[in-house]
């Protein structure tokens, strides 16, 4: 099973992010120089990923320009002597094959999912949440894949986190098979406390067999009246096998405004042009 392709659900609303997500989409806010979309993509490029779609929405057009050529703006870089500054321009639009597809109407991330029924074709698949930020040695997304890959299954990254946060996200029951990695027999959307299997959550990740979608097509809305991918995986590890992996690395929900000046905060301390400075303000206001 070679994972060749994923989808990036980046068509929300990003209503936790108003006013600046009126008119730049949450998935295009800098954390420092790189949009949140950038280093989605470079986690999934790392995991050997070819084709991405990105599953978008009026008004978010300039996802699609970011990823592309700037004609006008390499030719004066190039001009200008600055290689280093148009590598950089450049890059994103070469790090892999893009596509793009509306999901045109906002029903929730099951619905959103879905919308890549015919991308993704008879192939299992990667899914990376376009505002979770994922800081890890291995990227998160190749991590996921190893896992389901051994053991032949759909494969759902998980994290303990707090009761708060697991009744934010969801819950699953997973029983264990290896250091890191669980078997999944059931789950729950943002669950009330009698309804809670465990702290783990699923945090923004998958690798998903293409039997998701016929799950998708006929799936009612769930909570908050959204066709929701929690209920549609719950689903699926009733009929097909799946595994959660507990994946090594620390994710940022850049899509609210703890989470994304937590990203900018821990990516500006390693940055060469940030780090130093940043760390002497800390120092100072100590
Ligand atoms: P979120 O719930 O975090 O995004 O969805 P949102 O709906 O934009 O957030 P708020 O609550 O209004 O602030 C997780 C991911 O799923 C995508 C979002 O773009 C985000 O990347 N999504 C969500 C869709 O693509 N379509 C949807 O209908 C809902």
């Amino acid at each position: 099973m070679k994972v060749k392709k994923a989808v990036i659900p980046a068509a929300g609303l990003g209503t936790r992010m108003l006013p600046a997500t009126k008119a730049i989409p949450k998935e295009l806010l800098p954390l420092l120089d790189k949009p949140v979309l950038q280093y989605i993509v470079e986690e999934a490029v790392a995991a050997g990923i070819e084709d991405i779609l990105i599953i978008t929405n009026r008004g978010k057009s300039a996802m699609e320009d970011y990823f592309d050529y700037v004609p006008d703006l390499q030719e004066r870089l190039a001009a200008d002597g600055k290689a280093e500054l148009l590598a950089q321009v450049k890059n994103p639009a070469d790090m892999a094959n893009f596509y793009f597809l509306r999901q045109k109407e906002t029903k929730g991330l099951g619905h959103a999912i879905w919308r890549a029924k015919s991308f993704v074709g008879d192939e299992p698949f990667a899914v990376l949440l376009g505002d979770d930020v994922m800081r890890a040695e291995v990227s998160v997304t190749r991590q996921l894949i190893d896992a389901a890959e051994k053991y032949g299954a759909s494969c759902v990254g998980i994290k303990e986190v707090s009761d708060e946060a697991v009744a934010k996200y969801c819950s699953v029951e997973i029983t264990a098979l290896e250091e890191r990695i669980y078997r999944v027999t059931d789950m729950v959307e943002k669950p009330v406390p009698e309804e809670k299997f465990s702290n783990f959550a699923i945090l923004g990740r998958y690798v998903l067999s293409p039997g998701i979608f016929p799950i998708l097509e006929t799936l009612p809305p769930g909570r908050g009246g959204e066709i929701q991918l929690t209920d549609g995986l719950q689903r699926l590890c009733q009929v097909e096998p799946m595994v959660a992996k507990d994946f090594e690395g620390k994710r940022y929900d850049t899509g609210n405004l703890v989470g994304f000046l937590e990203a900018t905060l821990a990516f500006a301390l390693d940055h060469p042009e940030t780090g130093a400075w940043l760390k002497g303000q800390l120092a100072m206001n100590r």
